[in-house]
């Protein structure tokens, strides 16, 4: 029998590959862990529990519908990180501004978190695939002082770590340090996520595509060019791709990542600027995707080099397999 590797083991050996780190960014990731474990248990529980299902009767910052699991997530997230000593401020995709951490803990922390607490919210009471995705840099003001809106207002590139957790048919957690990709899945009978999905690579390409196809006709004709090139016999695979849309992106990505594919939510002309969120969203799998060797794109620039203007911001994006994201883009060009 192989030795399990926990991801506890796992963030420790590589803590020990920096001996003049502090370790706050390991610890940091420990409180991720925790809170993904608490959030998973609280899913399992969805449906038998009254706490945890339907709509809270709130609508978000983003103009959306609270689901009741939405805030679970995003106040379990905070208390982790607040209870920390790791991070001086936090954004989520729930909270109106940041969150800043103004305590003498919080202005020692060293990094600010900008975090989905839970992705795929209209699939909650469906018992679909949700996840949680997170996003992590080092601050620009100075460790001791109050934390800024600008220490948020990073581009993607500065991301020193980024990942998800995936609560789909089991828990997993994906993340980067910049080092590559890694995958763990969560054993419940040991409570314990494990090295699972070891350097985890991106096919070059695959043989699906991902799009709310009932936009088709509001975005730019270049996308319906590309959707028909993926249903044609005419494409890089010489069949037509399969159409999978399952409207939890985390979800959508982390079955591209594994399978290769292309996952696209273009502008339509009810949201010129698309549906995503860059900074909750599009970074952090963008982060994972090239790390793994993939492609993100805003159809026009590459995600990690947008400079952000807003916490809120959204963008267009096109994120997967190296050669599908190449396709798509070069269809996009020519409109
Ligand atoms: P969230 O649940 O965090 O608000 O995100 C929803 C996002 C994303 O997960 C998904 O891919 C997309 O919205 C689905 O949008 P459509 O329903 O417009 O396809
Ligand atoms: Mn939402
Ligand atoms: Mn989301
Ligand atoms: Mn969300």
């Amino acid at each position: 029998m192989s030795k399990v590797v926990t991801l506890q083991e796992f963030i420790m050996e590589k803590q020990a590959d920096f001996p003049f780190a502090s370790g706050e960014l390991s610890r940091l990731l420990y409180d991720i862990v925790f809170a993904s474990k608490v959030v998973s248990r609280d899913v399992r529980k969805a449906g038998l529990v009254d706490h945890i299902l339907g709509a809270q009767g709130n609508t978000n910052v983003q103009g959306e519908e609270q689901q009741k699991l939405d805030v679970v997530a995003d106040e379990q997230f905070i208390h982790v990180f607040k209870n920390g000593a790791e991070v001086c401020g936090i954004a989520s995709e729930e909270n109106d501004d940041c969150v800043i951490f103004d305590d003498e803990k919080g202005r020692n922390g060293k990094y600010v978190v900008l975090f989905d607490p839970l992705d795929g919210s209209s699939n909650i009471d469906v018992n679909v695939s949700i996840g949680t995705i997170f996003s992590i840099y080092r601050r620009k003001s100075e460790v001791g002082t109050v934390a800024v809106e600008e220490d948020f207002l990073q581009p993607g590139h500065e991301q020193v770590a980024a990942g998800y957790v995936l609560y789909g048919s089991s828990t997993m957690l994906v993340y980067t340090t910049g080092r590559g990709v890694n995958g763990f899945t969560l054993d419940p009978s040991i409570g314990e996520f494990c090295l699972s999905h070891p350097n985890m690579k991106m096919p070059e390409i695959g043989r699906i595509y991902a799009m709310n196809e009932g936009n088709i006709h509001i975005c730019n004709p270049g996308i319906k060019k590309y959707v028909e090139y993926c249903q044609s016999d005419e494409n890089q695979t010489g069949k037509p791709y399969s159409g999978r849309y399952i409207g939890s992106l985390v979800a959508d990505f982390h079955r591209n990542l594994i399978k290769g594919g292309i996952y696209i939510y273009p502008a339509t002309t009810n949201d010129p600027n698309g549906k995503l969120r860059l900074m909750y969203e599009c970074n952090p799998l963008a982060f994972i995707a090239e790390q793994a060797g993939g492609l993100a794109s805003t159809g026009f620039e590459r995600i990690l080099s947008v400079q952000p203007e807003k916490l809120h911001q959204r963008v267009p994006y096109f994120v997967g397999s190296k050669l599908m994201v190449e396709k798509a883009l070069s269809l996009l060009e020519k409109e």
